[in-house]
């Protein structure tokens, strides 16, 4: 029904083209020959809009977060856009807009993001669709028009104002890591923290930025800790996986079908095909004990480092406690008037204390808390850089 809607778009938009051709009429001339046939453009059409191609992959995609999930409704902020609407996300894309931080020319001050969508990309922003990561479809109607991705660019990191890149051996995971990365955090003048202080200054106290129930690194985290770049890193003996350059993204999340999981679902959960093939693993399963072991520690340490912070509350937790899963979810129990009311820390309510003192050590530590849990695979992407983060962070305050 809606291919039909927008097929009578198409031929309504062409009628409209020759109507607007305005003017008086001249007399008319001689006829002219007739052309040469054209290609049958409906031949072209039905290479990928048959039951195998755009049909199969859409009945997929109906189960991704992407096409079902409502954050991109958060696209109609310049700020949120890039990674959140259709439109943003390509606009950052066509513009090759820079990650960077800068100093505000009209107020030296403040300071002022770069890595925003232009205002054109902002009404009526659209969901992720076919359309967002094949961005040469429908270009010349060519059936080979899946590719190339809209990008597969090495990504400047946004939380690290472009000083840090993410670039994949296998590029296409690029594509998703342009949105799949973390956020930068940032002092009220909107200044880029210099993270670098966390690790060289761990004992000052913490006064970079405000520290409020939201501070922190948003949700994007698989990128970095995919690639192994971008956390708070204290000490030394960071290293990668395998998975870092021999899998991508989609060898996971993309893989054969299976259940409701695989193909573009992008959903990785349970489906153990894209594991299971040359050169990678043979018995790869949930009860894999190379899986189990790993999963088991990434959890019992990232268990042990939320109980290290929350022991700084001295009596109350530091981290709010999700009230439907019991977890840490890295958001900080801080009161907040609309999203947090019932926030322990500064809560006018109850009367409660100002949130401690935190050392330089112990908001890295926060950071990384949010960027392991938020990556939720469990050691799954990058097991030996996830691992060293969270043990480094540990010994480190
Ligand atoms: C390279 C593959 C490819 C070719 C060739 C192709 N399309 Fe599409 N088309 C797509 C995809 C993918 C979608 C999005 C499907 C979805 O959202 O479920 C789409 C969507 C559409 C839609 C729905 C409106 C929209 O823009 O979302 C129309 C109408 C359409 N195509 C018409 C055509 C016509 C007419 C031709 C031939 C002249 C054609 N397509 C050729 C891949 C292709
Ligand atoms: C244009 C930005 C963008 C790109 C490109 C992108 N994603 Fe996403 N992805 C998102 C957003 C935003 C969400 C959450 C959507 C929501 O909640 O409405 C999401 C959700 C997901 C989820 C579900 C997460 C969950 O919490 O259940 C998976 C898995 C995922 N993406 C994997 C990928 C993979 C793999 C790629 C590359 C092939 C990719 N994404 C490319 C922005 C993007
Ligand atoms: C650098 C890319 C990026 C930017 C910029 C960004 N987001 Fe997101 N956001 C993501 C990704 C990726 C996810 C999905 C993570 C997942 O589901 O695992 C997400 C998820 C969300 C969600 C769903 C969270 C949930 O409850 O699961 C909301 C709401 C959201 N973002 C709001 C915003 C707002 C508001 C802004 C702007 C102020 C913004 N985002 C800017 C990448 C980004
Ligand atoms: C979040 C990004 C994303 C979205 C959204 C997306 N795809 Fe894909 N698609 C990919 C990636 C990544 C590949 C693998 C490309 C490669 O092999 O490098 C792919 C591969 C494909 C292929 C195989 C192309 C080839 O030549 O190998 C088809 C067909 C396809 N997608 C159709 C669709 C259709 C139809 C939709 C919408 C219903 C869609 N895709 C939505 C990322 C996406
Ligand atoms: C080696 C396989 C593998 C690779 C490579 C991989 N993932 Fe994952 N990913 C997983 C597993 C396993 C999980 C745990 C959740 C699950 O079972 O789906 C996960 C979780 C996620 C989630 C959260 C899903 C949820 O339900 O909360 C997102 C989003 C995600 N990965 C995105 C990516 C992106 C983006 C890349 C590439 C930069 C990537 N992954 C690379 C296997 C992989």
């Amino acid at each position: 029904m809606k291919i039909a809607i927008r097929f009578l778009t198409l031929i309504t938009l062409a009628g409209l083209m020759f109507a607007s051709c305005e003017g008086p009429m001249g007399p008319s001339g001689a006829d002219g020959k007739d052309g040469k046939d054209g290609t049958d453009a409906n031949e072209t059409c039905k290479l990928c809009h048959n039951s195998t191609v755009v049909q199969a992959k859409a009945i997929e995609y109906e189960h991704s977060l992407h096409f079902t999930g409502e954050a991109f409704e958060e696209g109609t902020r310049n700020s949120c856009a890039p990674c959140h609407s259709h439109q943003g996300f390509l606009d950052v894309i066509k513009n090759n807009t820079p990650a960077t931080i800068v100093v505000n020319p009209s107020d030296p001050a403040k300071y002022i993001n770069n890595y925003v969508a232009t205002a054109s990309a902002l009404p009526l922003p659209g969901a992720i669709s076919c359309f967002t990561c094949h961005s040469s479809l429908h270009k010349n109607y060519e059936s080979t028009e899946f590719l190339p991705l809209a990008t597969t660019a090495a990504v400047p990191m946004t939380m690290w104002g472009g000083s840090k890149s993410i670039n994949f051996t296998k590029t296409s995971s690029n594509l998703c890591a342009k949105c799949h990365q973390p956020r930068p955090i940032t002092a009220s003048s909107g200044a880029l923290i210099d993270y670098s202080k966390l690790v060289s200054d761990p004992t000052a106290t913490y006064n970079l930025s405000s520290v409020s129930y939201r501070t922190g690194i948003h949700y994007g985290a698989h990128g970095a800790m995919a690639a192994g770049v971008g956390g708070i890193e204290f000490g030394t003996g960071y290293t990668n996986s395998a998975h870092t350059n021999a899998a991508s993204c989609s060898s996971c999340h993309m893989a054969p079908p299976s259940g409701l999981a695989g193909g573009h679902s992008f959903n990785s959960a349970g489906n153990f095909a894209g594991c299971n093939t040359t050169s990678c693993h043979t018995t790869m399963s949930a009860t894999n004990t190379t899986l189990t072991t790993a999963q088991t520690y990434i959890t019992t340490k990232l268990t042990e480092l939320a109980t290290k912070i929350n022991a700084l509350g001295a009596g109350h937790d530091i981290l709010q406690k999700d009230t439907e899963d019991n977890q840490y979810h890295g958001y900080i129990d801080i009161y907040d008037a609309s999203s947090n009311s019932t926030g322990y820390w500064k809560n006018p309510d109850f009367g409660t204390p100002a949130f401690p003192a935190l050392t330089n050590a112990q908001f890295g530590a926060i950071l990384n808390y949010q960027l392991v849990f938020r990556d939720a695979s469990k050691g799954v992407h990058n097991y030996l850089y996830i691992k060293k983060l969270l043990e480094n962070t540990i010994a480190a305050f």
